[in-house]
This record gives C-alpha cells, structure tokens and sequence, in this order.
C-alpha cells in the first residue's frame, strides 16, 4: 500500500515461503525488500510484490476484510490473517517478515495449503441440528430460544473457517485425526442449542481419541482472529462429557482424578494421579517408566504432606461445587 504524501515508510524485508511440490527439489525462502506505509496490511504486500517482483507467487484470499478467512498464513511463525496484519508492528517487533504457509495441511503451491483435512473433520461433527423426527419444527413458525440460550454459543457464530485455529494446534500435529479446534467450537454449538436432540449422542461419540487429546495449550485461542476462544469452548465439551458420562476415558478420569487430588492435600501426589487415571493395570504397563522417574527423583512417588491453608483450598473447591450444580 503507497504511503500517503508526507506519510513515514519502512523498509521491509519479507521471506516468502516458495516451494511447488513436484517441481521444486525443497521449499525454499525467497527474499523481497518493498517500501511500505507501516499499516499496509501484509497481503496488500504480497499482492504488490506478486504485481511487481514476482508473477509466479501463488497465494488465496478474497474480501481483503478479515471476512471470508481464505488469506489465513504464517507471519513470523503465527497463524493469522495476512489481510489484517499490518507490516509495522511485525517489522518493529521481528526486523523482517517471514510469510510461511499454514501448518498441519499439505503444501499445494507456495502459501496456499490443501485444506481437505480442516473441512473433513468439520463435516464429521455434523455441523447441523438434527431434530427428533417424531417431534419436527413447526412449519412456518419459528422456535423461540430465550436470551441465555442464545447466549450460551454467542461466540461460535463469529468464526469464519480460516483455519488458523488448525494450523496453530500441535494435537492436530500429533494425531491428525484429532477434530481440531474448529470443529470442536462448532460440535459445543450444537451440544448447547436447546432445539438439538443429539447432545448426549454427540458427546459420546467425540470422547474417544477426541475431545481428550486437546492439550490446553490455548494456541488456537491465540490464534483466533475473532475471538471465537476454542479453547475454552473445549473446556466447556470436556465438563459436560465429565457431567453426562463421568471418567470413560484416560482424559476424563485424569481431569477428575487431578481435581479430587488436589482437594485432599491441597498438592498433586502425582503418584495417585497416575492410578487415578490409568487404573492399576495402566500402573502395571508403565512400570518401566516409573522405575526411571524414581530413579531420578524418588519424592515424586511419596505422598506429599497436606500444604498449609487447606481450608482455603477447600472452600474454592466449596464454591466451585455449588457452581456446578447450579449449573445442572
Ligand atoms: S482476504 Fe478474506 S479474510 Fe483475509
């Protein structure tokens, strides 16, 4: 974007991620130098060098507003929106801007990704209500939901599907079949619309190999460029999925597990949160490893004495228990 008359410009160097599968030996970085004003945002950039330096750069986007989410990339090494990040800032902050395709999809050519994968998982959940047929929607009328109903997925409606939740998730890096960030917000939609019949159902069938593979990391919610806040909308799944089925899964019963651990001394014992989680036949199959961590620090297998202030402890735990039930 041409500066303004009078208007500052920087230097920017960008390193653009170039690489053609099936063509190209490696992916390689190509640098370009532009002179900007610092609020171009980043695709403006791109498109300027791709008009001017370099007609074979291959990037997607469309509304250029932080509307339609196809321009989502990596500016140095976050997950965001290349139409809403401004070449300033990143060059104040970094000295450069390196441009890298998103992560956790396959390179098609140069920054655009095959984004297959993102849209599978998403089509999995059933992003649709799905009604008792025995009870149908009333034809030509509409179902009323009371505010604090809509409330509840006041967020999810905001996402715009540009996947850097996706590509920021390092449990999508490690099991690609985890539904990632996205799909689950959009699974929690439709677990907490009143007018869907299938919330026990759906939680069911995402706990095993799904919801619990989410690490907490909150990387999705930072990467989020309209505070859809996945990561907590996972929370959510995670403490219902406790509420309607109880400890099915490793997860849930080291989510539990830690939560009556901490209760009785006030301090993980991390010993008995391994039992809590895995049962004495997963102790058994990790014996090995235990026998390593007691080597090297033997206390961790020890009970550790109750902390002082338990009964501080004891009334947040008080608190969070009365929550919880006035939320059921
Ligand atoms: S081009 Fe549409 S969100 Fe960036």
């Amino acid at each position: 974007m041409a500066a303004s008359e009078g208007e500052q410009t920087v230097s920017a160097t960008f390193d653009v991620f170039r690489y053609q599968p099936g063509k190209d030996a490696a992916p390689r970085f190509q640098r370009y130098t532009l002179d900007l004003a610092p609020h171009t945002p980043v695709l403006s950039a791109l498109l300027q060098i791709r008009a001017d330096l370099d007609p074979s750069l291959t990037l997607r986007y469309s509304c250029r507003s932080a509307i339609c989410g196809s321009c989502a990339m990596r500016v140095n090494s976050k997950s965001r929106l290349a139409c809403e990040t401004q070449v300033g800032p990143e060059i104040e902050r970094h000295g450069r801007i390196v441009v890298e395709p998103m992560r956790n999809q396959s390179v098609l050519r140069d920054l655009v990704v095959d984004q297959e994968p993102f849209w599978r998982q998403y089509d999995a959940i059933e992003p649709h209500l799905i009604l008792d047929p025995r009870h149908p929607m009333p034809e030509g009328k509409e179902t009323a939901m009371t505010p604090a109903q809509v409330e509840r997925f006041q967020e999810t409606p905001r996402c715009i599907a540009c996947a850097a939740c996706y590509s920021a998730c390092p449990a999508v890096e490690a099991d690609p079949s985890f539904p990632g960030p996205m799909a689950l917000a959009k699974l929690y939609r439709f677990v907490v619309d009143p007018r869907d019949t299938a919330q026990q159902d759906r939680l069911l069938r995402i706990q095993p190999g799904g919801l619990w593979t989410c690490l907490r990391c909150h990387l999705c919610t930072e990467a989020c460029p309209k505070d859809v806040r996945p990561s907590e909308r996972i929370r959510d799944l995670k403490e219902m999925a406790i509420r309607v089925q109880g400890g099915t899964e490793n997860g849930s019963r080291h989510a539990i597990g830690f939560k009556e651990n901490i209760r009785e001394r006030g301090v993980l014992s991390e010993a008995k949160l391994v039992r809590q989680t895995s049962g004495v036949a997963g102790m058994i199959g990790q014996l090995g490893q235990g026998v390593r961590i007691y080597r090297k620090k033997p206390e961790i297998l020890k009970s550790p004495p109750k902390i002082e202030g338990l009964d501080e402890v004891r009334k947040i735990y008080e608190a969070l228990d009365r929550k919880e039930e006035d939320a059921t």
